[in-house]
């Protein structure tokens, strides 16, 4: 076989209005654990729902621009690229999201 061949998967998750502006849900796929995340200009993010401080429930935090304040600890993390934002270190991977006919689809990979 020549090259590699990257398996990935789109899941139908939910309808966007499940998603409340300026919050979150979280759902949970084959032992993945995301949070989804509603910005103000309804724009979706994706990313595991757990802190890269302590575990916290991110999905519980408060979601404001493109980011995500941390609902134990107060950490900022940035939806876009999962990366904690100010002088906070650590990341969380975050999965692609394409909204198609008021429906919400999420990459999850094989
Ligand atoms: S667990 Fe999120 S900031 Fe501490």
């Amino acid at each position: 076989m020549d090259g590699d061949i990257i398996a990935t998967k789109w899941i139908d998750v939910c309808a966007l209005e499940e998603i409340p502006v300026r919050g979150a849900r979280r759902m949970k796929w084959k032992g993945l654990e995301l949070g989804l995340f509603r910005t103000s200009a309804h724009e979706v993010y994706a990313i595991d729902n757990e802190c890269p401080h302590k575990k916290g429930p991110l999905s519980e935090g408060i979601v404001h621009d493109t980011g995500v304040t941390c609902p134990l600890h107060n950490f900022v993390i940035d939806l876009p690229t999962g990366l904690a934002r100010g002088a906070d270190e650590g990341c969380v991977k975050t999965f692609a999201v394409e909204v198609k006919d008021g429906r919400v689809l999420v990459e999850v990979g094989a």
